[in-house]
């Protein structure tokens, strides 16, 4: 069977279809199941990982997955390759294609991202960038799937910042016809043109988009109740700013009351407990958080078999 997203880049969810989205789901719930049929599929390939943030996830569901694949990973920290000095993206880019098979990075600029795509000759893989984390999403909603046995139709709340992971589940949300209610301080939302994009796709999907302030009528009768950080890496000198402007936005008991009885919680970690969320909540039975963080390893599995894999 032919592969069609093989060789290409996801920078961000816009670049699947809904069909291509399923089939990474359906693929990664395979290779969780039968680990083993899969341990030769990336044989000989070689991923490179530049971090230019922090990552405990990323960092080791990326490269055991490759080696659980027969493949093998080489890590580098940005600020000790020449990419810390200035080299040209465009150079690094075509440099690294002849030496490896992929790129996963994880770095601030999504236009940098992007030039090292469209340079490259070899899929690149987004990590986490200022506006988009995707490999989460896949790893939240095979979680989602999991528990729930459905995508579409789901009601998920996200409450907090607008920031990489609000535009994350937007896309993806939308994608695939989950309800996305979004709540966010005023000055905090996500960008129009991740917006739109949501309101475009959800014409073909059906779902439902709703960005407002109010955080309880977000979480009314969810199926899903996720929340992040209130201030992402890059944003650490808003800390003590945000602890007040959200305290309001925390994902508490009396909160995930309005949420249906069997809502499930969602975190893509790492978690700040007492600030965005309480420990009663994200450490009580509703909570998923492990089986989510597992599902990155699973997820990302079945993102570098289509992409990298050539039959
Ligand atoms: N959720 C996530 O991306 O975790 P890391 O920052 O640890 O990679
Ligand atoms: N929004 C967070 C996600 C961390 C995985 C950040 O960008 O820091």
């Amino acid at each position: 069977m032919s592969n069609s997203m093989y060789g290409r880049s996801i920078l961000d969810l816009t670049e699947m279809t809904q069909a291509e989205f399923l089939s990474v789901i359906k693929l990664a719930t395979e290779i969780k199941a039968n680990p083993n049929e899969y341990r030769h599929a990336l044989s000989g390939k070689i991923l490179a990982m530049i971090f230019e943030k922090n990552s405990t996830r990323t960092r080791v569901s990326f490269e055991a997955g490759i080696i659980q694949l027969g493949g093998q990973a080489i890590v580098l920290d940005s600020k000790s390759t020449q990419m810390g000095r200035g080299e040209p993206i465009k150079d690094t880019a075509k440099v690294m294609s002849g030496y490896v098979d992929g790129i996963m990075i994880r770095t601030y600029s999504d236009t940098m991202v992007a030039e090292l795509a469209t340079e490259a000759s070899i899929p690149v893989i987004n990590g986490l960038t200022d506006n988009h984390h995707p490999c989460q999403i896949l790893a939240d909603f095979l979680t989602i799937y999991e528990v729930k046995g459905k995508l579409k139709g789901i009601k998920l709340a996200y409450v907090g910042a607008g920031n990489n992971m609000a535009h994350s589940f937007l896309i993806g949300g939308s994608l695939v016809g989950m309800d996305i209610s979004i709540a966010t301080p005023t000055g905090y939302e996500p960008k129009q043109e991740i917006i739109d994009i949501a309101e475009q796709n959800a014409l073909q999907s059906g779902s439902k988009i709703e960005l407002i302030n109010d955080p309880e009528r977000a979480v009314a009768d969810a199926d899903v109740v996720v929340t992040d950080v209130w201030a992402s890496m890059g944003e650490e000198s808003q800390q003590l700013e945000r602890e007040k402007l959200f305290a309001a936005y925390q994902i508490n008991s009396e909160l995930v009351s309005k949420a249906k009885d069997d809502y499930l919680f969602l975190h893509c970690l790492p978690a700040h407990r007492g600030e965005e969320v309480t420990s009663n909540v994200i450490d009580g039975t509703h909570s998923k958080i492990y089986q989510e963080a597992e599902n990155r390893l699973h997820a990302q599995k079945a993102l570098m078999v289509k992409l990298m894999k050539d039959s």
